[in-house]
C-alpha cells in the first residue's frame, strides 16, 4: 500500500515536484519510508525525478496498466472506484463473474495484459496478445429487469467510441450491433453477458466485455484476422498509452450510465450517427443461414431495419442475427 499512495500523490502533481517531507505528512509515515517506496516504484520502472530542496518528480509510468494511475479521480464514480490490474488471465469477463458470484461490487473493473481465451460474441475466440491491447470487463449490478437492459450493449459502443475518439483524435465507427471500426476494419469488439435471478426476470449483475486492438502491429494479428483488423497504432502511427485510454473508457461509461436509460434520444442519436452499416449491402447471418439484404435504418430500439430483394422488409435484433458486409467486413 505504501508504493501506491506514494505513486498516487506524485500522479497528483501532475509531474510538479513534491518534497519527501510533505508526502510524509501527508501519509503519516517517515522520510525512509517514503524513499523506500520511490526506489520501489523506479525498480518497477516508473521514471522518477529528485531533486535536493524540491523533491520527487513523476516523469514517466511504465507501459503497463496500473489500478493507481487509472482509478485518479473514480472514488466517488459509478464505475472504476475498484479496479483490478493482472497480469494475464483466461477471460477479464470470466474473471468479472467469479468476483461478482464472491459478491463484488457494482463498478468493479478488472483489465488483463493478456487473455488467454478471451472471448468474442457467438462462441467466437477475441485474440488478446500481451501487453498490446486494452482487455477489460466492468460488473454492474443493476436494479431491473433484463428487458430494460437490452439495449446495453448499443449504449456501450457508442461510450468505447467516445472513449477512443477523446483519447487518440480518430473518428470511430460502429458495425451494428457493436463492433469499433477504424479504417474499414475492426478495432474493438464488446461482449456484454448477464446474469437473471431465477424465477424473476431480475438482472443479478451484467458484465460489460471490451476488448481494443491498440498498439498491435500488422503482423502480430493472426493471418486470417490481417485484412479485417486493425489497431489504433496502425491507423495513426502512434502508439497510445493504455493506462490514459483505460481513463477515457471509464469516464465514457460513467457518463453513459449516469444517462441510462433517460437519456435515450442523446445515445440513439449518437449511434447513428457512427453506424456505418447504414446504407450497405450486407449478409444476415441468422442459424447457418445467410440472406442478401440492404440496411436501411436503426429503430428507436437500436433494431437494424433491413431490405430484402424480394420487397420485404425486417427489424433485427442482435441476439437473433449478425450482419456481415457483402463488399468487405462492414
Ligand atoms: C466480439 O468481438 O465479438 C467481442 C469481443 C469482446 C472482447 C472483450 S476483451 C475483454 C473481455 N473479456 C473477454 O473474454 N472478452 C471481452
Amino acid at each position: 500500500m505504501g508504493q501506491e499512495s506514494v505513486l498516487a500523490l506524485l500522479l497528483q502533481q501532475s509531474g510538479q515536484y513534491l518534497s519527501g517531507e510533505t508526502m510524509s505528512q501527508q501519509l503519516g509515515v517517515s522520510r525512509t519510508a517514503i524513499w523506500k517506496s520511490i526506489a520501489q516504484l523506479k525498480e518497477q520502472g516508473y521514471e522518477i525525478d529528485s531533486v535536493k530542496n524540491k523533491g520527487y518528480a513523476l516523469l514517466k509510468s511504465p507501459d503497463r496498466l496500473d489500478k493507481v494511475v487509472i482509478s485518479q479521480g473514480f472514488a466517488q464514480s459509478p464505475i472504476g472506484g475498484e479496479i483490478l490490474c493482472l497480469p494475464t488471465i483466461d477471460s477479464t469477463n470470466n474473471e468479472v463473474k467469479r468476483l461478482a458470484m464472491a459478491g463484488a461490487k457494482s463498478g468493479l473493473v478488472v483489465t488483463a495484459e493478456e487473455q488467454t481465451q478471451g472471448k468474442g460474441r457467438r462462441g467466437r475466440q477475441f485474440h488478446s496478445p500481451p501487453d498490446t491491447g486494452l482487455y477489460m470487463s466492468v460488473l454492474l449490478r443493476p436494479q431491473c429487469t433484463v428487458e430494460t437492459l437490452t439495449p446495453l450493449t448499443a449504449w456501450v459502443a457508442v461510450a468505447v467510441a467516445e472513449g477512443i475518439a477523446a483519447c487518440a483524435s480518430v473518428d470511430v465507427g460502429i458495425k451494428w450491433t457493436n463492433d469499433l471500426l477504424l479504417g474499414g476494419k475492426k478495432l474493438s469488439g464488446i461482449l456484454t453477458e448477464l446474469a437473471l435471478e431465477t424465477q424473476t426476470n431480475f438482472v443479478e449483475y451484467v458484465v460489460i466485455g471490451i476488448g481494443i486492438n491498440v498498439n498491435h502491429q500488422k503482423c502480430q494479428f493472426p493471418l486470417d484476422l490481417q485484412d479485417i483488423s486493425t489497431s489504433l497504432y496502425e491507423e495513426t502511427g502512434e502508439k497510445l498509452c493504455r493506462n490514459r485510454l483505460c481513463r477515457s473508457i471509464i469516464s465514457a461509461l460513467n457518463r453513459m450510465i449516469s444517462s441510462f436509460p433517460q437519456g435515450k434520444e442523446d445515445y440513439l442519436e449518437k449511434y447513428r450517427q457512427r453506424c456505418l452499416t447504414l446504407g450497405q449491402d450486407v449478409f444476415v447471418l441468422r442459424g447457418g443461414q445467410k440472406q442478401e439484404a440492404k440496411a436501411l435504418e436503426i429503430d428507436d430500439e437500436f433494431r437494424l431495419l433491413v431490405s430484402y430483394p424480394q420487397g420485404t422488409q425486417e427489424f433485427l435484433s442482435s441476439g437473433d442475427v449478425s450482419v456481415r458486409g457483402k463488399f468487405g467486413y462492414i
